[in-house]
């Protein structure tokens, strides 16, 4: 057997999992020329939670970032990561901003896209995949590894056929979760090596601490490819670190044949970065180690936790964590990965908190119930799917054929600010992080020093539900990136910011006093227009008024299922659900709750009038709070 080639993540997922992606585009040029030196046979450096990251809260514009890669970079391929048809977002695009935005990549300097779907639904790959063929570079097609009864050897073989049949140069199997264990590695390499004449390659992470060994075995096995990050980006939620895997390898037929002397010197160009910024090392707790039993991976944990602290409900988390296995079962297995981990993990805390289970489901778990992530590898149970869409059909095209084409639509709305055609992908993809980008950008080169206003955020924030939430409420400037977040690359960067809000609790007490300001401004200002009463002559906070009115046998409260905020109206132009006088029956929808990053429609469980509805829209309720009474008769 030949050489063993690595691929170097430590650009892309090794700080992404370990560092929140905060590495800087400057932080990185100083050692570009160096790891170029090594003899690496790709870096990692671009996609995944990367792009997302440079303009929300790096203030970079990423295809800035990539050329400059590029431009260091002569002679190692470079590789990103992209979600398939949802590229470095978090939703389905369409095919036409799926072409754009591999072609421009491409144009950029990325010669390997690694790409992967969620549910291994191959349909949702084929797009990407026909474009990177088109502009000529190379496509390494991922089969996401996971345990259940579904996943067998046979369905990742059989999936890795498939995406060789559609053209892929290369496979990739993804084991975000760190469960793909030594002698299973071993297994599935021989025999996707068996099956296909393509390169495989390996990508897992180091979590529960098994990922040096199934490395080992893959390499005896013989796969082509693995991947390694420098070791101050090793360890823990991360890649294993090269340096090890080169020293273990060195007296084997698989010898990677890279100089450790090198590997040291670009080390500790990153630990002098990691001691300058505060960023931690990788390090595995036993909840990781446990993975195997629960099966929920470690990131997902930290997240649940956080949700869980979050709904003042963190005792309850090992009904939780029970619960995550039947909701995946009853779902068909999905892999936990974004957006799966969170659509599963939501759901159950939710039929954990409820207390009745799919009492209350979001959109996103409807939207998955319909098809529109794709087809999860066994279909959802017929009794679960119809307490949650009830007799709704299932789609049974490919989830993009559903989707509008954009591209036009992006190049107007963001005619104003944008200067390239990656300015309007980046649009596309993420709007409103976008336009504030533009406009700090333009900025740039004036006397001040530029500040993203946390007011702008909230001012989004109390439009209204918006079609991309992650886009409004995070202040830009609130970021602690020497937390030490858990799990994978794909998983966590809402996790993330989700943990970064809950830690950071004087950001959220500050956010919340900002919260209040601006709304007594609002106010004053729709008095001075005539509208809303004035700030001053306020009713009754809504825990005072709930205790004048429960005397009454007639009203039926309607309360908050958990914290978050309310929403009156399905969007910010759309008129709200319900008024006070409205009649209503069982079963409408009177308010959205937004939690947890979902919107929650909450229904009407008798007929009666509305009474009164206690809630500003945009306001935060309290787990409990009574939103709206409903007078039965
Ligand atoms: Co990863």
């Amino acid at each position: 057997m030949n050489n063993i080639k690595i691929t170097d993540t430590s650009l892309r997922d090794g700080h992404q999992s370990l560092w929140a992606t905060r590495m800087t585009t400057s932080d990185m040029l100083p050692i570009l020329d160096k790891l170029d030196e090594v003899g690496y046979h790709s870096l990692e450096v671009w996609g995944g939670a990367t792009f997302d990251v440079c303009i929300r809260y790096l203030n970079e514009d990423p295809w800035e970032r990539l050329r400059a890669i590029r431009s260091a970079v002569k002679k190692t391929p470079l590789q990103m990561l992209l979600r398939g048809q949802s590229l470095v977002g978090y939703t389905h695009y369409p095919d036409d901003i799926v072409e754009k935005f591999v072609e421009r990549s491409a144009f950029n300097g990325i010669d390997i896209f690694r790409v992967f779907d969620a549910l291994n639904d191959v349909r949702n790959l084929e797009s990407s995949l026909r474009v990177i063929k088109a502009v000529g570079k190379h496509a390494q097609a991922s089969v996401v590894y996971t345990i259940s009864p579904v996943h067998t050897m046979q369905h990742f073989v059989d999936t890795a056929l498939r995406l060789r049949d559609m053209g892929a140069d290369s496979i990739c199997i993804k084991d975000m979760a760190g469960l793909l264990s030594p002698y299973s590695s071993y297994e599935l390499v021989r025999a996707l090596k068996e099956n296909l004449d393509v390169p495989i390659q390996l990508h897992t992470h180091y979590i529960g601490g098994l990922a040096i060994a199934t490395l080992l075995k893959a390499a005896e096995a013989g796969v082509d490819i693995i991947d390694t990050a420098s070791v101050p980006m090793a360890f823990g939620s991360s890649q294993p670190p090269v340096e090890t895997i080169v020293r273990a390898l060195q007296e084997s037929e698989r010898d990677t044949g890279l100089e450790l002397r090198q590997l040291f010197e670009i080390a500790n160009h990153f630990e002098q970065l990691r001691k300058h910024k505060g960023f931690e090392r990788g390090v595995t707790r036993i909840s990781d180690m446990r993975v195997f039993e629960h099966q929920v991976p470690g990131g997902m944990i930290s997240n649940l936790m956080s949700q869980m602290e979050e709904q003042k409900a963190s005792e309850r988390i090992d009904e939780v964590l029970a619960e995550i296995p039947h909701v995946r079962e009853e779902m068909g297995y999905p892999p936990l990965v974004t957006p799966t981990s969170q659509i599963i993990s939501i759901q159950a805390v939710l039929n954990v908190l409820m207390g009745e289970r799919y009492k209350l489901c979001p959109g996103e778990v409807k939207d998955y119930v319909r098809g529109l992530y794709g087809k999860p590898p066994v279909p959802v149970m017929d009794e679960i799917r119809k307490k949650i869409i009830g007799d709704e059909p299932v789609v049974s095209v490919r989830p993009a054929d559903l989707i509008d084409p954009m591209w036009e639509k992006a190049r107007q709305e963001s005619a104003h600010y944008a200067r390239s055609e990656e300015d309007i992908l980046t649009y596309a993809l993420f709007p409103q992080v976008a336009l504030k980008f533009f406009a700090w950008r333009e900025t740039l080169g004036s006397e001040d020093i530029p500040q993203i206003e946390t007011h702008d955020e909230i001012n989004e924030e109390l439009k209204g539900p918006q079609p991309d939430t992650r886009a409004t409420k995070r202040p830009v400037n609130r970021v602690r990136p020497t937390e030490s977040f858990r799990g994978d690359e794909e998983m966590n960067l809402d996790e993330i910011r989700e943990l970064i809000l809950l830690l950071d609790q004087t950001s959220v007490s500050e956010l919340e006093v900002q919260k209040n300001d601006y709304r007594l401004t609002l106010r004053k200002n729709r008095n001075a227009g005539g509208g809303a009463p004035e700030a001053g002559s306020e009713v009754a906070p809504a825990h005072v008024r709930k205790k004048m009115v429960s005397e009454d046998n007639n009203m039926i409260e309607v309360t908050s299922p958990m914290v978050g905020t309310f929403y009156a109206a399905p969007s910010p132009d759309a008129p709200p659900y319900v008024q006070v006088g409205d009649r209503v029956e069982a079963g409408q929808t009177l308010c959205i709750v937004e939690a947890m990053k979902l919107m929650n429609e909450i229904k009407a469980e008798t007929d009666g009038v509305i009474a009164d509805i206690l809630v500003d829209n945009a306001q935060p309720v309290e787990y409990g709070q009574v939103m709206i009474l409903i007078d039965k008769k």
